[in-house]
This record gives C-alpha cells, sequence and structure tokens, in this order.
C-alpha cells in the first residue's frame, strides 16, 4: 500500500503534491511527507497521520519548487512516526526516495551498508535502498539513473519508486516491480502516483510502467523508459484515460463512502450495460467468449480474492454451483498460495479483485497460470496488475472506489460474476432456455430495485442505527447465498466502526455465538422469503428466545418475522440467486450511520488501506 506522488514540471510542485496525496490517502494514512527542490537545494516535511498534519507542518514554511516527490504511509516497516515518514534520504543528504512495497533482503544489504560506514535513522527498508543507491552511485562514478538501475538488480521484494537528487533539480528517477505506478504526461509537466487520481485534472495522457520498467524523467525532454535487468530500451504505450474529475470528488455527500452507496445503482447498471441484453435474449462477455471452451469443460472453478471482494466469491459460488453446476472453490489468496494447492489444467481460476493490485491475489494467479489453469481477471481498474495478468477477464465497472470500506465495488462484482454464471449455466445446458430469459429480465430490473432500496431504508435505518450505536458486539445471520452477505455486512460494520460484529450461516449459530446473545445483543438476520425462510424464522426464534435484538431484512408481505423482530427492514423480493445485490444494501447503510454516529472516520478507518499490495 502506500500512496506516492511526484511532479517535475514548470508549476509549483507543493500543491500539485497536497492534493495529489489526498487523492491516495486512500492507500494509507499512517504519516505523510514530502520533499521538494527549489532550484537550490531539497526541503523536506514529513509528519505523523494524515495529510492535513503534513500540511500544517509546512504552513508558513518555505516550500517553493518545480520537482518534488510526496507520499502517504501505510507502516510496514517500522512504526508510524516522523522518522519512518517518507521521503527517506541517503546518508550523506543527496538522494531522497519515496517507495510503496517491501524490501525483502534490506536486513542483509542494511549490515553491508553499516560495515561501510553508513549510518540509517530510520527502521524502514527504504532508507537502506537509498543508501544503496548513494554507495553505488559513489563507488561506480555512473549517472543517477544507472545507480538506481544497478541497486534495484540487487534488492528483492516489491517496489514503485521515485529519486531526486540535490545536485540535479531537472532530474527524477523511477521504476516499479510489483506495485503501481503512472506516469502522467503533459507537454514538459511529469506526474507520477500510484494511480491515475493525482492528475487526472491536468492530463489524461498516462503511460503505466510494466514490472521490471524504469523512466527517467527529465526537465524538457521526452520520457524514456527502458527495463531494470536488461538495459533495454521500451517504447512507452501513452494510455488515453477515461476517468473524470468529477468522479473521484464527493459530489455533495459528507462522505465517499455514501456517496458509493448510492452510486450502486448507477454502478451495477454500468457493469450490466452492454452485457446483458434481455430483448435479444443474450449475454455478451468477450472474456468468457473466447475462453468458453474453458469454461464449458472447467472440472472446477477456484475463486481466489481478499477482504470483501472474497465475499463477492462466496456469493458467486452459490450462483455458480445452481445455474452452471461447475464444482466452485473460493479461497482466501493469502492462503491458497501458501499451501501447494492442487491446480490442474482444466481449473480456471477466477481472481476478483476491485483495486486489481492486492498482492496476495496477484501471487495466487501467477503461481496457478505457472501450474497451467486458466485465469479469468475480474477487477475495477484497467491496466491493473491482475486484470494483466490474466488470460482474460471482465471489468467491473463500479467507477473509482475511494472509500476504503468496498459498497459499489461488491455489488458490481456480484452482479458481473452472477452474469457470467448465468452465460455459462445457460451455455452448458444446466439452464434452461425459460430460466435464462427469466434471469435476464430480472437482472435487469436489479438497478431500479436497488434504487428503491435506497431511497425507501434511510430514515429507518438511521433510527436502527441510533439505537445501537453504542453496542460492543453484533450478529448477523443468512442463510444460502446470504450467508455471504451476513459475512460481507459484519465486516462492513467492524471495519468503519470498530464494532465487533460477526457473520454467521444462521443455522451455525447455535454452534457457538448464541452464547453471546443476551438482551443487549443486535442480531441482524437476512430473512426475505425464499427457500429457507422457514428455516430462518426458527433461527430467529431462538434468538428471540434468549432476549437478543432483531433487526430483519424481511419481505414486504412478510407476517412471521416481523412478529420476532424488533425492527425490520423492507426489502423487494427477487429471485433467491440474485438477492444479494438487494440485501447487501441496508447493510452498508446501516454501518455506515452507526460509524457515524460513534465519530468514526467513515471513509478512512483506522490501519486499513484501500490497495493492499503488501503480502
Ligand atoms: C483491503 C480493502 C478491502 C478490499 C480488500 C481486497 O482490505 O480495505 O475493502 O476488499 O483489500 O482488495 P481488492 O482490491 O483486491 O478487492
Amino acid at each position: 500500500m502506500c500512496g506516492i506522488v511526484g511532479y517535475l514540471g514548470s508549476k509549483e510542485a507543493y500543491p500539485i503534491l497536497i492534493k495529489g496525496l489526498k487523492r491516495l490517502e486512500y492507500r494509507g494514512y499512517d504519516s505523510a511527507g514530502l520533499a521538494i527542490h527549489n532550484g537550490e537545494t531539497i526541503r523536506q516535511y514529513k509528519r505523523k497521520g494524515k495529510v492535513s498534519k503534513l500540511e500544517s507542518a509546512a504552513e508558513n514554511q518555505p516550500k517553493e519548487g518545480t520537482l518534488g516527490i510526496a507520499h502517504t504511509r501505510w507502516a510496514t516497516h517500522g512504526e508510524p512516526n516522523d522518522v519512518n515518514s517518507h521521503p527517506h534520504t541517503s546518508t550523506s543528504g543527496r538522494f531522497h526516495i519515496i517507495h510503496n512495497g517491501i524490501i525483502e533482503n534490506f536486513d542483509s544489504i542494511k549490515e553491508a551498508l553499516k560495515k561501510r560506514g553508513y549510518s540509517f535513522q530510520s527502521d524502514t527498508d527504504t532508507e537502506v535502498l537509498i543508501n544503496l543507491i548513494e554507495d553505488i552511485f559513489e563507488e561506480g562514478d555512473m549517472p543517477l539513473e544507472k545507480a538506481v538501475q544497478a541497486a534495484l538488480n540487487q534488492v528483492s521484494g516489491a517496489y514503485a519508486i521515485a529519486v531526486i537528487d540535490n545536485e540535479n533539480p531537472d532530474l527524477m528517477v523511477v521504476a516499479k516491480m510489483g506495485s503501481p505506478l503512472v506516469v502522467g504526461l503533459d507537454n514538459g509537466h511529469f506526474y507520477v502516483a500510484s494511480d491515475a487520481t493525482p492528475f487526472v485534472e491536468y492530463t489524461k495522457k498516462a503511460v503505466y510502467l510494466e514490472d521490471g520498467e524504469m523512466a527517467v524523467l527529465r526537465r524538457n525532454e521526452n520520457i524514456s523508459v527502458f527495463t531494470v535487468e536488461t538495459d533495454s530500451p521500451v517504447e512507452p504505450y501513452v494510455h488515453q484515460l477515461t476517468l473524470d474529475i468529477e468522479q473521484i470528488e464527493k459530489g455533495g455527500y459528507e462522505h465517499f463512502m455514501l456517496k458509493e452507496i448510492y452510486e450502486q445503482p448507477r454502478s451495477i447498471y454500468d457493469s450490466l450495460r452492454g452485457r446483458l441484453l434481455p430483448e435479444e435474449e443474450k449475454i455478451i462477455m468477450r472474456g468468457v467468449s473466447e475462453y468458453k471452451e474453458k469454461f464449458l469443460n472447467a472440472d472446477r472453478i477456484i475463486i481466489v480474492a481478499c477482504g470483501t471482494s472474497w465475499h463477492a466469491g462466496l456469493v458467486a459460488e452459490y450462483i455458480f454451483e445452481e445455474m452452471a453446476r461447475i464444482p466452485v472453490e473460493v479461497e482466501y489468496a493469502s492462503e491458497f498460495r501458501y499451501r501447494n494447492p492442487i491446480i490442474n489444467e482444466n481449473d480456471v481460476v477466477i481472481a476478483v479483485s476491485q483495486s486489481g493490485e492486492t498482492a496476495d491475489t496477484l501471487a495466487a494467479i501467477k503461481l496457478a497460470k505457472s501450474k497451467g489453469a486458466t485465469i479469468f481477471g475480474v477487477c475495477n481498474i484497467v491496466g491493473s496488475s491482475i486484470a494483466r495478468e490474466s488470460h482474460a477477464g471482465t471489468f467491473t465497472h463500479a467507477g473509482p472506489e475511494i472509500g476504503v470500506a468496498s459498497t459499489k465495488a461488491f455489488t458490481a462484482q456480484v452482479a458481473v460474476l452472477t452474469l457470467m454464471a448465468i452465460k455459462i449455466g445457460y451455455e452448458r445446458g444446466n439452464l434452461p432456455k425459460s430460466e435464462y430469459i427469466k434471469y435476464l429480465h430480472e437482472l435487469n430490473r436489479v438497478p431500479d430495485m436497488v434504487e428503491k432500496v435506497l431511497t425507501c431504508n434511510n430514515d429507518n435505518l438511521y433510527a436502527i442505527a441510533e439505537k445501537y450505536a453504542e453496542a460492543e458486539n453484533a450478529l448477523y445471520l443468512g442463510r444460502g447465498v446470504n450467508f455471504p452477505v451476513a459475512l460481507e455486512g459484519a465486516l462492513k460494520l467492524k471495519e468503519i466502526s470498530y464494532i465487533h460484529a460477526e457473520g454467521y450461516p444462521a443455522a451455525e449459530m447455535k454452534h457457538g455465538p448464541i452464547a453471546l446473545i443476551d438482551e443487549n445483543m443486535p442480531v441482524v438476520i437476512i430473512a426475505q422469503k425464499n427457500a429457507n425462510y422457514e428455516k430462518v424464522v426458527s433461527n430467529a426464534q431462538e434468538v428471540k428466545a434468549r432476549k437478543g435484538k432483531i433487526i430483519a431484512i424481511i419481505s414486504p408481505d412478510d407476517t412471521e418475522v416481523r412478529r420476532l423482530a424488533d425492527h425490520t427492514i423492507e426489502v423487494e423480493e427477487t429471485y433467491e440467486l440474485l438477492s444479494p445485490l438487494l440485501t447487501t444494501i441496508p447493510l452498508q447503510i446501516l454501518s455506515y450511520h452507526i460509524a457515524v454516529i460513534r465519530g468514526c472516520n467513515v471513509d478512512q478507518p483506522r490501519n486499513l488501506a484501500k490497495s493492499v499490495t503488501v503480502e
């Protein structure tokens, strides 16, 4: 994680860097820092905490200059404090670096450098890297970019770095391996960042560096890109960005999370648009069609993901197995990659990831690919590492998600995975045509149904949130395809309000969590009328018998659960397999209100980061 920003051009760097850091704060907010070259010397400011703290520290301080680098940190090596903040400086004070990633062999390099007289102020791996660069530079009498290159050839791990030199106000060297790095180009201005959001208002032209590439940015010259290992020149491919500034601003909402919750009718619609064609009785998904034979003949589908994306994978497991009758396994990417999994050429591995950069998910698909499996990516970010590492894939069109707790990305993932399952189920002959057509039409109605859930329930959910904002624990129960929704509901609450919450399959409650239930315990039950309804009613009775407080998501015509529940939230009924797209929504809003009432930072919950590019 961590976010990096850089600028080289003719404008003042400071405001560009600060604004850029704020856009990247979702990547980590343990500390922030920047270094600016004013033509004579480099000045640095850094602070523990958010970018606003850094701004206060730099207020009234000189910070002019047209070359600069900046960093927002999610701590890996060393506690979050001023000293461990980036940028880091080489022992002589000449070179400055920002770094996103982890240098794995930093310990041995540090020891060797210490013997050569280098001293270290921080506990970070990054300070080791900048001293290694200085050491090679001093020894080798070579230009900075060659010293950076030689140093990178000695390190293992992941990095996106930018390096500047006190003796040269016209140069920035950047490189990438495993962590994202993009360079925005605009006639004489270079913008460097972890993603394009820091510079989208200045330019739409961007070069995404590939792993193992580095670039030299020199004032008034064109970007030059080459490979770290072999020093071969690379012709940079200039992408035309489609991202708009409005998409990454709050647009009148108090928080990004709330905006993103309310964007879901649109983001689900966008994820289905052009693919779901009910009138033509078609689903068009190019990536799936290209690998049609693989899907139709798959022995198994393995879904790898982390966090909320893993929950989307679990929802998909129910839908794929029901519709396509292909066995599905859903794996935490971090567990999958380290347990010598059995993978065959007839397996299709689906990687689900909002960012497309999650280190464990990326490593999991690399492993599966090396064993011959077909890799299919479901990502939200075009050009991301997971999208590029996949044989084929399909994008969710949720738009940029800035709130650290994922909302619209989750429903977009579920929508796209559902679409895939319907298509593959039909083409495998498991889903009869009449069912297939029914699903196409019903899925097409989902954006409108989501809109209705959003408009009908807010006040009710706020009142419930007020009542339970001080709870210490909460239980979420669901059955079947709504069990993963219970997990996701609990995760949302825990992430942003710091209330301990657990999701459970409703029937499993009796095997443990029931012991926690007392008159103070809110129990959220997803109890819409479906195949499991009667069973869920029994589970609700068990909660009631222990005086738990029931918050139930019910169908509008429900009577039984309504009688048992302390609070009800009505959600329109749809086909059971499509219901997660609706039942998730009130759980997101409930968590949001509770977190706001508790005074928590909803968009940037403590200790979390949106894009986890470390293992
Ligand atoms: C982090 C985020 C979660 C996200 C997970 C997986 O933990 O805070 O919101 O679900 O990473 O991220 P991905 O980008 O792979 O979906």
